[in-house]
């Protein structure tokens, strides 16, 4: 695997490629590093679709509220870089700040029709538009021909979808599903902050969303919602921020089954002071 630090490096040895195999094709994964299973099935995905696959580790400022959280996220490089090369991943691009964001740069804020300012937005201002931020950067560069996303964060997966229809970018947005530990808990690297057994509890969060997609095959939406509410409630310690239904091209709730084409039951719990993301497709 090459280890890429400048994104001049990056161009360079991707137009060599492309020269080479006018055919070629180019994965992009992009990460904050701190890799773990759900990391290593995206570019599972990529390595298996595409001729050459690029993952980037950059943490990014413009999306990180607390500068805190930022200074605080964890950077295990060496760890990263065996699980990249146990995947098969061809190269890892480890940009610093200012090859990002040169003195230059301009922060845009991107018409997305306030998918940032929904759900997770309401909490996090400014942090979709941090993404976006970095998302658009990374396209320019790169010019991948698939980008890969895990549908555990879902509403970065609309933002991404819309940022590349808005800027008109060729690039294809590929969503892969949550992957789960073995007892269902989406996995995240927070679950580490989980007691062992609250690790294997909080598997409750998956079992009340599927048990709420089967349950709409025979009750109303709302009916299934407030049971998998009072499910999740009465697990000890659980608090659930939010539990709802949403358009995905909008990610406006609905209220019916039959209200939009695609609809996904998002939740997060917290669990042992742990927030917890999950969600399903409901059709
Ligand atoms: P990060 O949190 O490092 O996540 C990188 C990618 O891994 C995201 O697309 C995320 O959805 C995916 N991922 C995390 N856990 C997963 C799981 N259990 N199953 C499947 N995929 C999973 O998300 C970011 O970084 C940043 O916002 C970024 C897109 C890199 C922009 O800075």
């Amino acid at each position: 695997m090459h280890v890429i630090k400048t994104s001049e490096t990056l161009i360079k040895h991707l137009n060599a490629l492309r020269k080479n195999n006018p055919v070629v094709t180019i994965g992009f994964v992009p990460t904050m590093g701190a890799l773990h299973a759900g990391h290593a099935s995206l570019i599972n995905t990529s390595v298996a679709e595409n001729t050459v696959t690029v993952c980037s580790i950059f943490v990014n400022p413009t999306q990180f509220g607390e500068a805190a959280d930022l200074e605080t996220y964890p950077k295990p490089i060496e760890n990263d870089i065996e699980l990249l090369v146990e995947q098969g991943c061809d190269i890892l691009f480890l940009p610093d700040y200012e090859d990002i964001y040169p003195d230059t740069y301009q922060q845009q804020e991107f018409p997305i029709d306030g998918l940032d300012h929904k759900i997770e937005g309401l909490s996090r201002p400014g942090h979709f538009q941090g993404v976006c931020n970095v998302l658009h950067r990374f396209f320019m560069l790169l010019s991948p021909t698939r980008a890969y996303f895990g549908q555990k964060d879902f509403q970065q997966t609309v933002v991404a979808q819309r940022l590349a229809a808005i800027t008109n970018s060729s690039v294809e947005i590929r969503i892969t599903p949550i992957y789960r530990e073995p007892h269902g808990l989406a996995m995240s690297s927070r679950n580490i902050r989980l007691s062992k057994k609250g690790r294997q509890n909080a598997a409750f969060i998956y079992r009340a969303i599927s048990q709420a997609k089967e349950d709409v095959k025979e009750m109303e939406l709302h009916e299934a919602i407030a049971k998998a509410t009072q499910f999740i409630k009465a697990q000890k310690g659980a608090h659930i921020d939010y539990l709802l239904a949403v358009d995905t091209a909008t990610l406006d709730p609905v209220q019916t089954l039959d209200s939009a084409n695609e609809i996904a039951l998002l939740t997060v719990v917290e669990y042992e002071g742990v927030r917890l993301l999950d969600n399903i497709y409901l059709k």
